[in-house]
């Protein structure tokens, strides 16, 4: 098959790890017989340094014409001062927003190899797997924001529709697992997780009554996730909260450094494929960034845009099988071990040749 992917490295170790997955991709081309068209701009800090705004029309439009969006990372230092108007983050958020895409799948699952890296004891790690859905374009994220000399407000509001859609997409989801869902909110507290969970609790009922559905406040599914990670299945959540406990979730997997991402919309709509870690500015540069989140999304952007299921796994399983050879960037290696960006994605590239 012909696939044109645009690719938004962005910034910090943003364009390291996305070259690493565009290379994957290109082996995965000459091997399977497909050709992929890769197309690069900016997004986030790049582009207000080039284009004075995070998500200029050009880069926009070009996303709105692909088969796909393969996404670095955003931010830094540079624009992150608290009083700045415009920051990299904005880039993001704006283009989750413009294409619709407000499932973003997050899976976590542990690898035998990898759990010397968890400073979770490995007998709780074996075989945890499971998918946070967070939903992405809603919630406190998104709502009026105000700020005066001594108060400041981020309003957080989400209506039944857009609660609807995330929790089908969980619970579908959950039909081709193990046929679990985790509705995670803040009920006691927060009205916005009441509609929420009463949604949840409805779409469950009459639409997939054969999914075993359970409901979660979220600080002891905080708690619960380390304890228990095995019990999870899909986990489904908003917008911040879903931000949050991937970023704990990923030290089940061993690092952030191997959790990727999928933001999926309505059928038809053109995803963005990224790994959860952000742009890192602290390594940037120094070649040293783990590419197995990006590699991770780039099959997942194989699988879920382009409908390439056993191109999907060979990736998968080539990652797995360096992971086994102990091929380690510095984020799970034991010290003096750690190879470089170039060496690990070279070793992936070994094993799809
Ligand atoms: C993520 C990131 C972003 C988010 C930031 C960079 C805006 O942390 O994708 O998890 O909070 O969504
Ligand atoms: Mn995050």
């Amino acid at each position: 098959m012909h696939a044109e992917i645009v690719v938004l490295p962005g910034d910090g170790i943003g364009p390291e790890v996305a070259a690493a997955a565009v290379a994957v991709l290109e082996a995965v081309a000459t091997r399977f017989g497909h050709t992929f068209g890769f197309q690069e701009h900016d997004i986030g800090g790049i582009a207000i340094d080039r284009h004075g705004e995070p998500l200029p029309a050009t880069t926009l439009d070009a996303c709105r014409k692909a088969d796909a969006i393969l996404l670095g990372a955003v931010g830094g230092p540079k624009w992150s001062d608290p009083n700045a108007k415009v920051r990299p983050e904005q880039g993001l958020l704006a283009i989750r927003k413009a294409l619709g895409l407000y499932a973003n799948l997050r899976p976590v699952r542990t690898h035998a190899a990898a759990l010397g890296a968890s400073p979770i004891k490995a007998e709780l790690l074996e075989g945890v797997d499971f998918v946070v859905v967070r939903e992405l374009t809603g919630g406190i994220y998104f709502g009026e924001k105000t700020r005066t000399a001594d108060t400041a407000s981020d309003l957080c509001s989400y209506s039944v529709g857009e609660i609807e859609r995330v929790m089908r997409t969980a619970f579908r989801l959950a039909q081709t697992r193990r046929g679990k869902v985790t509705s995670v909110d803040k009920a006691n507290v927060l009205e916005t997780s009441r509609l929420w969970r009463d949604v949840a609790a409805r779409i469950g009922r009459e639409e997939f009554p054969e999914i075993a559905l359970e409901h979660q406040l979220v600080d002891s599914m905080a708690m619960h996730l380390l304890a228990k990670p095995r019990e999870y299945d899909v986990i489904v959540t908003e917008n911040m909260f879903g931000d949050i406990l991937t970023d704990e979730a990923s030290m089940l997997a061993g690092s952030l450094g191997l959790l990727p991402s999928a933001s999926l919309g309505e059928p038809g709509a053109v995803g963005i494929y990224e790994p959860i870690h952000g742009s890192a500015p602290d390594i940037a540069g120094k070649g040293i960034a783990n590419p197995y989140a990006t590699i991770f999304s780039a099959a997942m952007l194989l699988r879920h845009s382009l409908g390439l299921d056993e191109e999907a796994a060979t990736v998968e399983a080539a990652v797995y099988a360096v992971l086994d050879d102990g091929v380690f960037t510095a984020d799970l290696a034991a010290k003096g071990y750690a190879v470089s960006t170039a060496a690990a994605t070279d070793a992936v590239l070994a094993k799809l040749q």
